[in-house]
Protein backbone atom coordinates (compact mmCIF):
# COMPACT_ATOMS: atom_id res chain seq x y z
CA UNK A 1 0.00 0.00 0.00
CA UNK A 2 1.26 3.60 -1.10
CA UNK A 3 0.21 6.76 0.33
CA UNK A 4 0.28 10.38 -1.08
CA UNK A 5 0.69 13.30 1.50
CA UNK A 6 -1.79 14.97 3.43
CA UNK A 7 -4.76 13.72 1.96
CA UNK A 8 -8.20 15.32 3.17
CA UNK A 9 -10.49 12.92 4.88
CA UNK A 10 -12.96 13.44 2.74
CA UNK A 11 -10.52 11.90 -0.05
CA UNK A 12 -10.83 8.27 1.84
CA UNK A 13 -13.81 7.52 0.11
CA UNK A 14 -14.17 3.70 -0.51
CA UNK A 15 -15.30 2.92 -4.68
CA UNK A 16 -15.79 -1.04 -4.67
CA UNK A 17 -19.26 -2.11 -4.93
CA UNK A 18 -19.62 -5.74 -3.97
CA UNK A 19 -23.00 -6.99 -4.02
CA UNK A 20 -25.92 -8.35 -7.02
CA UNK A 21 -26.33 -5.95 -9.63
CA UNK A 22 -24.28 -2.90 -7.99
CA UNK A 23 -22.70 -1.14 -11.04
CA UNK A 24 -18.96 -1.46 -10.71
CA UNK A 25 -17.01 1.84 -10.69
CA UNK A 26 -15.24 0.40 -13.45
CA UNK A 27 -16.21 -2.00 -15.68
CA UNK A 28 -13.09 -4.13 -16.71
CA UNK A 29 -12.16 -6.52 -19.24
CA UNK A 30 -15.71 -6.43 -21.21
CA UNK A 31 -15.28 -4.88 -24.41
CA UNK A 32 -15.79 -7.60 -26.57
CA UNK A 33 -19.21 -8.50 -25.43
CA UNK A 34 -20.14 -5.09 -26.01
CA UNK A 35 -18.45 -4.96 -29.39
CA UNK A 36 -20.31 -8.52 -29.96
CA UNK A 37 -23.68 -6.46 -29.22
CA UNK A 38 -23.04 -3.96 -31.19
CA UNK A 39 -22.46 -6.17 -34.45
CA UNK A 40 -25.60 -7.79 -33.54
CA UNK A 41 -27.28 -4.38 -32.99
CA UNK A 42 -26.24 -4.05 -36.72
CA UNK A 43 -28.15 -7.00 -38.12
CA UNK A 44 -30.49 -5.40 -40.79
CA UNK A 45 -32.90 -8.72 -40.74
CA UNK A 46 -32.26 -10.56 -37.20
CA UNK A 47 -30.94 -13.73 -37.68
CA UNK A 48 -28.60 -13.90 -34.21
CA UNK A 49 -30.20 -13.10 -30.80
CA UNK A 50 -28.32 -12.98 -27.42
CA UNK A 51 -27.98 -14.91 -24.23
CA UNK A 52 -25.73 -13.53 -21.80
CA UNK A 53 -24.68 -16.74 -19.43
CA UNK A 54 -22.16 -17.21 -16.36
CA UNK A 55 -22.15 -18.07 -13.19
CA UNK A 56 -23.16 -16.25 -10.13
CA UNK A 57 -21.15 -13.19 -9.55
CA UNK A 58 -19.29 -12.95 -12.89
CA UNK A 59 -21.29 -9.93 -14.02
CA UNK A 60 -24.20 -10.61 -16.09
CA UNK A 61 -26.90 -7.69 -14.61
CA UNK A 62 -23.76 -5.21 -14.75
CA UNK A 63 -22.86 -5.98 -18.11
CA UNK A 64 -26.03 -6.00 -19.38
CA UNK A 65 -26.68 -2.71 -17.52
CA UNK A 66 -23.87 -1.37 -19.98
CA UNK A 67 -25.65 -2.46 -23.35
CA UNK A 68 -28.91 -0.54 -23.32
CA UNK A 69 -26.97 2.62 -23.54
CA UNK A 70 -25.17 1.37 -26.17
CA UNK A 71 -28.63 0.07 -27.85
CA UNK A 72 -30.47 3.47 -27.43
CA UNK A 73 -27.15 5.54 -28.57
CA UNK A 74 -27.93 2.93 -32.56
CA UNK A 75 -31.58 3.97 -31.74
CA UNK A 76 -33.04 0.87 -31.08
CA UNK A 77 -35.44 1.00 -28.07
CA UNK A 78 -34.89 -1.35 -24.76
CA UNK A 79 -37.69 -2.94 -23.27
CA UNK A 80 -37.12 -5.68 -20.24
CA UNK A 81 -36.90 -6.10 -17.01
CA UNK A 82 -35.31 -8.74 -14.28
CA UNK A 83 -37.19 -12.14 -14.02
CA UNK A 84 -36.06 -13.00 -10.65
CA UNK A 85 -39.29 -12.88 -9.43
CA UNK A 86 -40.88 -14.22 -12.27
CA UNK A 87 -45.02 -14.88 -12.23
CA UNK A 88 -44.61 -15.69 -15.84
CA UNK A 89 -45.30 -19.28 -15.89
CA UNK A 90 -48.62 -19.42 -18.57
CA UNK A 91 -48.62 -17.90 -21.98
CA UNK A 92 -50.98 -15.56 -20.78
CA UNK A 93 -48.64 -13.88 -18.22
CA UNK A 94 -45.76 -13.95 -20.48
CA UNK A 95 -47.66 -11.93 -23.28
CA UNK A 96 -48.83 -9.38 -20.38
CA UNK A 97 -45.53 -8.82 -19.23
CA UNK A 98 -43.87 -8.19 -23.30
CA UNK A 99 -47.02 -5.51 -23.53
CA UNK A 100 -46.03 -4.01 -20.29
CA UNK A 101 -42.78 -3.73 -21.56
CA UNK A 102 -42.94 -2.93 -24.87
CA UNK A 103 -45.61 0.11 -23.77
CA UNK A 104 -42.58 1.51 -21.43
CA UNK A 105 -39.96 1.10 -23.75
CA UNK A 106 -42.18 2.69 -26.98
CA UNK A 107 -44.27 5.28 -25.00
CA UNK A 108 -42.51 8.63 -25.30
CA UNK A 109 -41.38 8.16 -29.41
CA UNK A 110 -45.02 7.53 -29.82
CA UNK A 111 -45.73 10.20 -28.52
CA UNK A 112 -43.48 12.78 -30.14
CA UNK A 113 -44.71 10.78 -33.39
CA UNK A 114 -48.14 11.47 -32.47
CA UNK A 115 -47.57 15.33 -32.49
CA UNK A 116 -46.03 15.04 -36.65
CA UNK A 117 -48.45 12.29 -38.01
CA UNK A 118 -52.04 10.53 -38.14
CA UNK A 119 -51.45 6.70 -37.12
CA UNK A 120 -55.00 5.69 -38.26
CA UNK A 121 -54.80 2.25 -36.36
CA UNK A 122 -55.36 3.42 -32.78
CA UNK A 123 -57.50 6.85 -33.90
CA UNK A 124 -55.93 10.50 -33.59
CA UNK A 125 -56.78 11.56 -29.98
CA UNK A 126 -56.66 8.46 -28.53
CA UNK A 127 -53.14 8.51 -29.93
CA UNK A 128 -52.08 11.89 -29.03
CA UNK A 129 -53.23 11.49 -24.97
CA UNK A 130 -52.15 7.91 -24.08
CA UNK A 131 -49.76 6.66 -27.16
CA UNK A 132 -49.25 3.24 -27.14
CA UNK A 133 -50.45 2.81 -23.29
CA UNK A 134 -50.71 -0.81 -22.25
CA UNK A 135 -54.17 -0.85 -21.69
CA UNK A 136 -54.46 -0.08 -25.59
CA UNK A 137 -52.25 -2.65 -26.32
CA UNK A 138 -54.24 -5.26 -23.82
CA UNK A 139 -57.21 -4.12 -25.61
CA UNK A 140 -55.91 -4.92 -28.90
CA UNK A 141 -54.79 -8.47 -27.53
CA UNK A 142 -58.03 -9.68 -26.18
CA UNK A 143 -59.42 -8.33 -29.23
CA UNK A 144 -56.88 -10.59 -31.44
CA UNK A 145 -58.44 -13.88 -32.13
CA UNK A 146 -56.25 -17.15 -31.77
CA UNK A 147 -53.75 -18.58 -29.84
CA UNK A 148 -51.56 -16.73 -27.23
CA UNK A 149 -48.89 -16.67 -29.45
CA UNK A 150 -51.21 -15.34 -32.71
CA UNK A 151 -52.38 -12.64 -30.38
CA UNK A 152 -49.03 -11.57 -28.93
CA UNK A 153 -47.47 -11.48 -32.55
CA UNK A 154 -50.76 -9.46 -34.02
CA UNK A 155 -50.23 -6.77 -31.18
CA UNK A 156 -46.54 -6.97 -31.78
CA UNK A 157 -46.90 -6.25 -35.39
CA UNK A 158 -48.73 -2.99 -35.49
CA UNK A 159 -46.51 -2.30 -32.74
CA UNK A 160 -43.52 -1.97 -35.51
CA UNK A 161 -46.03 -0.80 -38.23
CA UNK A 162 -46.20 2.36 -35.99
CA UNK A 163 -42.60 2.15 -35.21
CA UNK A 164 -41.06 1.69 -38.48
CA UNK A 165 -41.96 5.29 -39.53
CA UNK A 166 -40.09 6.74 -36.84
CA UNK A 167 -36.00 6.85 -36.41
CA UNK A 168 -36.62 3.51 -34.20
CA UNK A 169 -34.34 0.72 -35.56
CA UNK A 170 -35.67 -1.89 -33.27
CA UNK A 171 -36.67 -2.95 -30.21
CA UNK A 172 -34.50 -5.43 -27.45
CA UNK A 173 -36.04 -7.49 -24.94
CA UNK A 174 -33.87 -7.94 -22.55
CA UNK A 175 -34.30 -10.11 -19.61
CA UNK A 176 -32.16 -11.20 -16.74
CA UNK A 177 -32.25 -14.00 -14.83
CA UNK A 178 -33.92 -15.40 -17.87
CA UNK A 179 -33.29 -18.69 -16.72
CA UNK A 180 -36.58 -18.85 -14.73
CA UNK A 181 -38.45 -19.07 -17.87
CA UNK A 182 -39.89 -22.62 -18.60
CA UNK A 183 -42.60 -24.19 -19.71
CA UNK A 184 -44.91 -26.25 -17.47
CA UNK A 185 -46.41 -29.56 -19.29
CA UNK A 186 -48.35 -30.50 -16.09
CA UNK A 187 -50.41 -27.25 -16.92
CA UNK A 188 -50.54 -27.39 -19.79
CA UNK A 189 -48.59 -24.16 -20.48
CA UNK A 190 -45.80 -23.32 -22.58
CA UNK A 191 -44.87 -19.85 -22.38
CA UNK A 192 -41.19 -20.12 -23.30
CA UNK A 193 -41.59 -22.06 -26.11
CA UNK A 194 -44.52 -19.55 -26.77
CA UNK A 195 -42.08 -16.41 -26.56
CA UNK A 196 -39.10 -18.28 -28.88
CA UNK A 197 -42.17 -18.93 -31.45
CA UNK A 198 -43.40 -15.68 -31.38
CA UNK A 199 -39.85 -13.91 -32.33
CA UNK A 200 -38.97 -16.51 -34.38
CA UNK A 201 -41.54 -15.75 -36.65
CA UNK A 202 -41.61 -11.90 -35.91
CA UNK A 203 -37.76 -11.94 -37.36
CA UNK A 204 -39.27 -14.16 -40.23
CA UNK A 205 -41.27 -11.02 -41.12
CA UNK A 206 -38.25 -9.16 -41.07
CA UNK A 207 -39.21 -7.40 -37.80
CA UNK A 208 -36.15 -6.07 -35.64
CA UNK A 209 -37.55 -7.07 -32.45
CA UNK A 210 -34.42 -8.87 -30.82
CA UNK A 211 -33.92 -11.37 -27.96
CA UNK A 212 -31.59 -10.93 -25.09
CA UNK A 213 -31.78 -13.22 -22.40
CA UNK A 214 -29.22 -13.17 -19.40
CA UNK A 215 -29.06 -15.98 -16.60
CA UNK A 216 -26.73 -18.83 -15.52
CA UNK A 217 -25.88 -21.63 -16.91
CA UNK A 218 -29.06 -23.47 -17.48
CA UNK A 219 -30.35 -20.80 -19.28
CA UNK A 220 -29.40 -22.45 -22.77
CA UNK A 221 -29.84 -25.68 -22.38
CA UNK A 222 -33.28 -24.89 -21.27
CA UNK A 223 -33.81 -22.88 -24.43
CA UNK A 224 -33.02 -25.36 -26.69
CA UNK A 225 -35.19 -27.78 -24.69
CA UNK A 226 -37.98 -25.74 -25.16
CA UNK A 227 -37.35 -25.27 -29.29
CA UNK A 228 -34.38 -27.22 -30.88
CA UNK A 229 -34.21 -23.99 -33.16
CA UNK A 230 -33.15 -22.06 -30.23
CA UNK A 231 -29.65 -23.74 -30.83
CA UNK A 232 -29.46 -21.46 -33.92
CA UNK A 233 -31.32 -18.70 -32.96
CA UNK A 234 -28.74 -17.33 -30.62
CA UNK A 235 -25.63 -16.49 -30.31
CA UNK A 236 -24.04 -16.94 -26.92
CA UNK A 237 -21.71 -14.92 -24.52
CA UNK A 238 -20.33 -16.79 -21.78
CA UNK A 239 -18.86 -14.36 -19.19
CA UNK A 240 -16.16 -15.86 -17.57
CA UNK A 241 -13.59 -14.63 -14.89
CA UNK A 242 -11.86 -11.43 -15.79
CA UNK A 243 -8.35 -12.16 -17.48
CA UNK A 244 -5.14 -11.18 -15.09
CA UNK A 245 -4.70 -7.80 -16.98
CA UNK A 246 -8.79 -7.02 -16.46
CA UNK A 247 -8.08 -8.39 -13.18
CA UNK A 248 -5.88 -5.36 -12.48
CA UNK A 249 -7.51 -3.04 -14.03
CA UNK A 250 -10.36 -3.67 -12.44
CA UNK A 251 -8.49 -3.23 -8.84
CA UNK A 252 -6.59 -0.28 -10.02
CA UNK A 253 -8.43 1.99 -12.34
CA UNK A 254 -11.40 2.32 -9.51
CA UNK A 255 -8.85 4.31 -7.11
CA UNK A 256 -7.02 6.12 -9.28
CA UNK A 257 -6.55 9.89 -8.27
CA UNK A 258 -7.32 8.75 -4.47
CA UNK A 259 -5.25 9.06 -1.74
CA UNK A 260 -4.27 5.29 -0.53
CA UNK A 261 -3.06 2.84 -3.27
CA UNK A 262 -2.28 -0.63 -4.11
CA UNK A 263 0.88 -1.27 -3.93
CA UNK A 264 2.33 -4.57 -6.72
CA UNK A 265 2.06 -6.91 -3.82
CA UNK A 266 -1.27 -6.33 -2.73
CA UNK A 267 -2.39 -6.07 -6.28
CA UNK A 268 -1.28 -9.74 -7.08
CA UNK A 269 -2.22 -11.05 -3.92
CA UNK A 270 -6.05 -9.74 -4.69
CA UNK A 271 -5.61 -10.74 -7.96
CA UNK A 272 -4.86 -14.32 -6.69
CA UNK A 273 -7.22 -14.63 -3.90
CA UNK A 274 -10.09 -13.49 -6.42
CA UNK A 275 -9.25 -15.88 -8.94
CA UNK A 276 -10.45 -12.86 -10.97
CA UNK A 277 -14.04 -13.75 -10.72
CA UNK A 278 -15.97 -10.08 -10.46
CA UNK A 279 -17.82 -10.11 -7.45
CA UNK A 280 -14.41 -11.52 -5.57
CA UNK A 281 -12.63 -8.92 -6.55
CA UNK A 282 -14.98 -5.73 -5.64
CA UNK A 283 -16.09 -7.91 -2.40
CA UNK A 284 -12.08 -8.19 -1.51
CA UNK A 285 -11.35 -4.43 -2.22
CA UNK A 286 -14.03 -3.28 -0.43
CA UNK A 287 -12.64 -4.99 2.60
CA UNK A 288 -8.79 -4.13 1.61
CA UNK A 289 -9.43 -0.73 1.32
CA UNK A 290 -12.16 0.27 4.31
CA UNK A 291 -9.41 -1.47 6.68
CA UNK A 292 -6.44 0.91 4.78
CA UNK A 293 -8.77 3.48 5.25
CA UNK A 294 -9.19 2.85 9.20
CA UNK A 295 -5.63 2.91 9.57
CA UNK A 296 -4.13 5.64 8.06
CA UNK A 297 -6.74 7.68 9.81
CA UNK A 298 -5.61 5.98 12.53
CA UNK A 299 -1.77 6.05 11.85
CA UNK A 300 -1.21 2.76 11.53
CA UNK A 301 0.87 0.68 9.06
CA UNK A 302 -1.47 -0.71 6.64
CA UNK A 303 -1.44 -4.66 5.52
CA UNK A 304 -3.42 -7.00 3.73
CA UNK A 305 -4.81 -8.95 6.13
CA UNK A 306 -5.65 -11.48 3.61
CA UNK A 307 -6.34 -14.37 5.87
CA UNK A 308 -9.22 -12.93 7.85
CA UNK A 309 -10.90 -11.65 4.54
CA UNK A 310 -10.95 -15.53 3.23
CA UNK A 311 -12.67 -16.16 6.41
CA UNK A 312 -15.22 -13.21 6.11
CA UNK A 313 -15.79 -14.16 2.78
CA UNK A 314 -16.32 -17.62 3.58
CA UNK A 315 -18.80 -16.50 6.51
CA UNK A 316 -20.71 -14.18 4.46
CA UNK A 317 -20.72 -15.97 1.06
CA UNK A 318 -20.11 -19.61 1.26
CA UNK A 319 -21.23 -20.49 4.69
CA UNK A 320 -24.98 -20.18 4.24
CA UNK A 321 -25.24 -22.63 1.23
CA UNK A 322 -22.75 -25.09 2.71
CA UNK A 323 -24.85 -25.33 6.28
CA UNK A 324 -27.58 -26.31 4.14
CA UNK A 325 -26.38 -29.30 2.80
CA UNK A 326 -26.77 -32.86 4.55
CA UNK A 327 -23.57 -34.60 5.71
CA UNK A 328 -23.70 -37.20 2.72
CA UNK A 329 -24.09 -34.53 -0.02
CA UNK A 330 -21.29 -32.72 2.01
CA UNK A 331 -19.40 -36.33 1.36
CA UNK A 332 -20.25 -35.62 -2.47
CA UNK A 333 -18.79 -32.26 -2.69
CA UNK A 334 -15.54 -33.41 -1.05
CA UNK A 335 -14.88 -36.19 -4.10
CA UNK A 336 -16.01 -34.05 -6.26
CA UNK A 337 -13.54 -31.22 -4.98
CA UNK A 338 -10.46 -34.00 -4.95
CA UNK A 339 -11.15 -34.16 -8.80
CA UNK A 340 -8.20 -32.42 -10.83
CA UNK A 341 -11.11 -31.35 -13.44
CA UNK A 342 -13.79 -29.98 -10.52
CA UNK A 343 -13.96 -25.91 -11.62
CA UNK A 344 -14.02 -27.32 -15.11
CA UNK A 345 -16.81 -30.27 -16.00
CA UNK A 346 -16.84 -33.16 -14.31
CA UNK A 347 -18.84 -37.14 -14.50
CA UNK A 348 -20.83 -39.24 -12.39
CA UNK A 349 -18.37 -41.65 -12.93
CA UNK A 350 -15.69 -39.65 -11.98
CA UNK A 351 -16.98 -38.42 -9.09
CA UNK A 352 -17.89 -42.41 -8.11
CA UNK A 353 -14.23 -43.49 -8.72
CA UNK A 354 -12.84 -40.59 -6.25
CA UNK A 355 -15.02 -40.76 -3.40
CA UNK A 356 -13.60 -44.83 -3.18
CA UNK A 357 -9.97 -42.95 -2.65
CA UNK A 358 -11.43 -40.95 0.35
CA UNK A 359 -11.68 -41.37 3.95
CA UNK A 360 -16.12 -41.55 3.60
CA UNK A 361 -18.80 -44.12 2.13
CA UNK A 362 -18.37 -44.40 -1.45
CA UNK A 363 -21.02 -43.58 -4.04
CA UNK A 364 -22.16 -45.50 -7.02
CA UNK A 365 -22.52 -43.42 -9.90
CA UNK A 366 -26.18 -43.47 -9.73
CA UNK A 367 -26.36 -42.34 -6.64
CA UNK A 368 -23.77 -39.72 -7.22
CA UNK A 369 -26.25 -38.87 -10.70
CA UNK A 370 -28.98 -38.10 -7.91
CA UNK A 371 -27.57 -36.62 -5.48
CA UNK A 372 -25.91 -33.87 -7.71
CA UNK A 373 -29.32 -33.32 -9.45
CA UNK A 374 -30.63 -32.22 -6.13
CA UNK A 375 -27.58 -30.30 -5.28
CA UNK A 376 -28.55 -28.87 -8.76
CA UNK A 377 -32.19 -27.69 -7.32
CA UNK A 378 -30.00 -26.03 -4.70
CA UNK A 379 -27.88 -24.18 -7.21
CA UNK A 380 -24.93 -26.03 -6.35
CA UNK A 381 -23.72 -27.69 -9.57
CA UNK A 382 -25.09 -27.45 -12.89
CA UNK A 383 -25.82 -29.85 -15.79
CA UNK A 384 -24.64 -28.86 -19.24
CA UNK A 385 -25.94 -30.25 -22.47
CA UNK A 386 -23.60 -33.11 -22.91
CA UNK A 387 -24.60 -34.39 -19.09
CA UNK A 388 -21.64 -33.43 -17.20
CA UNK A 389 -21.71 -31.24 -14.42
CA UNK A 390 -20.08 -28.06 -13.41
CA UNK A 391 -19.87 -26.46 -9.61
CA UNK A 392 -22.47 -23.16 -10.19
CA UNK A 393 -20.74 -21.27 -7.24
CA UNK A 394 -17.32 -19.54 -8.29
CA UNK A 395 -14.37 -20.16 -6.06
CA UNK A 396 -16.67 -23.03 -4.32
CA UNK A 397 -14.02 -25.76 -4.75
CA UNK A 398 -11.46 -23.71 -2.38
CA UNK A 399 -13.86 -23.19 0.02
CA UNK A 400 -14.82 -26.77 0.33
CA UNK A 401 -11.20 -27.91 0.13
CA UNK A 402 -10.44 -25.49 3.08
CA UNK A 403 -13.25 -27.41 5.34
CA UNK A 404 -10.98 -30.14 5.20
CA UNK A 405 -7.72 -28.64 5.56
N1 LIG B 1 -16.43 -6.34 -15.46
C1 LIG B 1 -16.45 -6.03 -14.16
N2 LIG B 1 -15.47 -5.30 -13.59
C2 LIG B 1 -15.50 -5.00 -12.28
N3 LIG B 1 -16.47 -5.40 -11.45
C3 LIG B 1 -17.49 -6.12 -11.94
C4 LIG B 1 -17.52 -6.48 -13.32
N4 LIG B 1 -18.62 -7.23 -13.54
C5 LIG B 1 -19.25 -7.32 -12.36
N5 LIG B 1 -18.60 -6.66 -11.39
C6 LIG B 1 -19.01 -6.60 -9.98
O1 LIG B 1 -19.29 -7.94 -9.58
C7 LIG B 1 -20.46 -8.01 -8.78
C8 LIG B 1 -21.46 -8.98 -9.40
O2 LIG B 1 -21.94 -8.46 -10.62
P1 LIG B 1 -23.39 -8.87 -11.20
O3 LIG B 1 -24.43 -8.70 -10.16
O4 LIG B 1 -23.56 -8.20 -12.49
O5 LIG B 1 -23.15 -10.44 -11.43
P2 LIG B 1 -24.20 -11.50 -12.02
O6 LIG B 1 -23.44 -12.39 -12.93
O7 LIG B 1 -25.38 -10.79 -12.56
O8 LIG B 1 -24.61 -12.31 -10.70
P3 LIG B 1 -25.92 -13.21 -10.46
O9 LIG B 1 -25.71 -14.49 -11.18
O10 LIG B 1 -25.94 -13.40 -8.97
O11 LIG B 1 -27.10 -12.44 -10.98
C9 LIG B 1 -20.95 -6.59 -8.63
O12 LIG B 1 -20.48 -6.10 -7.42
C10 LIG B 1 -20.33 -5.85 -9.80
O13 LIG B 1 -20.09 -4.50 -9.47
MG1 LIG C 1 -27.37 -10.85 -12.07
Amino acid sequence: MQTANTPKTSMYRNPFRPGAGHLPPYLAGRSAEQEEMRKLLSQETITDNAVITGLRGVGKTVLLESLKPIALESGWLWAGTDLSESACISEDAIAMRLLVDTAAAASSVLFEQAQHQKIGYLGDSEVQRFPLSYETLESMYRATPGLVSDKLKHVLEQIWKLLKNTEVRGIVFAYDEAQNLSDHKQEAQYPLSALLEVFQSLQRKGIPFMLLFVGLPTLFPKLVEARTYAERMFHVMTLSRLDEAASREAILRPVEGHPIQFGENSVNTIVTVSGGYPYFLQYICKEVYDLWIAKVTANETPTIPIENIIRKLDSDFFQGRWSQTTDRQKDLLRAVVALDSCDDEFTGMEVSNKSKELPIKPFSPSHVIQMLNTLSDRGLVFRNRFGKYSLAVPLLSNFIRRQYD
